[in-house]
């Protein structure tokens, strides 16, 4: 019998696609391949996500084109995991009669159990279970891997619905991450990101004996041969120490950019948010960023019209923004989710307002990025090779350790380290040429 096939689509955050990862590793363990349309596939497969409103909206315009692939192909699985299966649980079956199976982010691996049962009704597994880290993974990059540090969040923003699907923090134990580490190394990996909801708290949860903080757990990746870049996401202000900001000035690896989720600027909303810090204590955590590592890239996340958000209290996000100077950020309208305190709370904004704000503050951080971006022209800096440019074939395109898309013109073969002349920076990309000078290769 020819193999089977499967086909997975993964919506959200690099936590999914590290679970996507490993959804694939344990299916072509199983004997499953890749099919390259939905529609050759045995298994249909969805990886979802639930932070706002248009993730939900996304996935169940593909889940609706799936059913209707089955209903022509009625032998087809249908399979959803992740976030969005975790936040309706059971209600899936009811709602999307056409699901066969739905797993949590815990459990991963009970879609292997269902697979290789001969199980004719729908099933759902939601209990934390496993780490999907502990899966074998198929990598998208041969160069580039994701370690998974933690998964789940004790914090409580109120706006959030990860809390509720990913669970408490539980963390891995050093000694795995380091083995992992190697094994990605030997590999042929040499980009590393970690990853987990709060980085920055990882290992509060382990054992006494087992326990360590999280800029040591950076130091003993740093210390693996191979590993030339360590990259980390995201970490949570309250917990940005100074030990962290020690392991990025003495850590040879540890990239020069720090995700910093600000929110937003105004303490009256970070208050309702349950952020936990103030815009001053977050000022003073990157004025330490800016004496300790002087050249550091720093980006964020930022919320427009969370519930009761004045004008004023706009305005200081717009101020915050202004006066960090971001090299970039990812900014969002603020929409309520399910089981989230906030989505009860007053003072909902109109959502032509969410809009004008969000304009408003896309125009600041593009302003101060595109100026930032401008002290890397002249510079040589080193680039490590994806492939070739989107926009232009000719040109190849990389990153920076700072974490800036770099396109060039050069030669490079993706994974490669090469050193780029910085001829030209707009507020996403940097323009350059390889250097004739320096020739970093492998
Ligand atoms: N654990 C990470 C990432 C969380 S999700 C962290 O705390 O930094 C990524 C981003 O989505 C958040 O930082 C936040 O800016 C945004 N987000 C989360 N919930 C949201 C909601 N209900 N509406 C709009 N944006 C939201
Ligand atoms: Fe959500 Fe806050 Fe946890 Fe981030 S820290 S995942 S925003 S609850
Ligand atoms: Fe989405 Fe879950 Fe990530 S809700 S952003 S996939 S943690």
């Amino acid at each position: 019998m020819a193999s089977r096939r499967y086909h997975l689509t993964t919506f959200g955050c690099q936590m999914n696609e590290h679970d996507s990862e490993r959804m694939q590793g344990m299916l072509e363990s199983l004997g499953y391949q890749e099919a390259p349309s939905r529609g050759e596939a045995d298994l249909i497969l969805f990886n979802t996500c639930s932070i706002r409103e248009r993730a939900d909206e996304r996935f169940i315009a593909h889940l609706r084109e799936a059913a209707a692939i089955k209903r022509r192909a009625p032998g087809t699985v249908i399979g959803v995991g992740g976030c969005w299966a975790q936040s309706v649980k059971e209600q899936v079956f009811q709602r999307f009669p056409s699901v066969d199976v739905a797993f949590g982010p815990g459990q991963v691996h009970k879609l292997a159990e269902f697979l290789t049962s001969d199980s004719l009704t729908a099933q759902g597994y939601f209990e934390f279970e496993s780490f999907t880290g502990d899966l074998p993974a198929k990598r998208a990059r041969a160069f580039q891997g994701w370690l998974q540090i933690s998964v789940g969040c004790n914090c409580v923003c109120s706006y959030c619905i990860v809390p509720s699907t990913r669970g408490r923090e539980l963390s891995r134990d050093p000694d795995v991450l380091v083995a992992e580490v190697e094994r990605l190394a030997a590999d042929g990996v040499s980009e590393v990101t970690l990853l987990g909801q709060n980085v920055n708290s990882y290992g509060r949860d382990l054992a006494r004996e087992r326990r360590i903080p999280f800029s040591e757990l950076l130091r003993r990746v740093d210390g693996v041969d191979g590993i030339r870049r360590i990259r980390y996401t995201s970490p949570h202000p309250k917990d940005m120490r100074s030990d962290l900001l020690q392991a990025h000035a003495e850590l040879p690896a540890l990239c020069e950019h720090i995700h910093l989720p600000l929110q937003s600027g105004s303490n009256a909303v970070l208050r309702q948010m349950r952020r936990t810090y103030t815009r001053e204590r977050y000022l003073d955590r990157v004025a330490e960023i800016r004496e300790q590592v002087p050249d550091c890239a720093i980006t964020t996340d930022l919320i427009v019209g969370f519930p009761g958000e004045t004008e004023r209290d706009f305005e200081q996000t717009l101020e915050l923004a202004e006066q960090v100077g971001y090299d970039g950020a990812f900014t969002f309208i603020y929409s309520p989710r399910r089981g989230t305190e906030a989505a009860t709370l007053a003072g909902q904004v109109e959502h032509e307002v969410k809009v004008e704000r969000l304009e408003r503050l896309v125009a600041v951080i593009q302003r101060r990025a595109a100026e930032r971006a401008q002290r890397f022209v002249g510079r040589t800096l080193e680039v490590l090779v994806e492939g070739p440019s989107r926009t232009d074939p000719s040109k190849l395109r990389g990153r920076t350790r700072h974490n800036k898309v770099v396109n060039f013109h050069g030669i490079g073969q993706a994974g490669s380290y090469v050193q780029v002349d910085i001829t030209s920076a707009s507020s996403q990309t940097l323009t350059g040429e390889m250097s004739i000078l320096a020739c970093a290769g492998r």
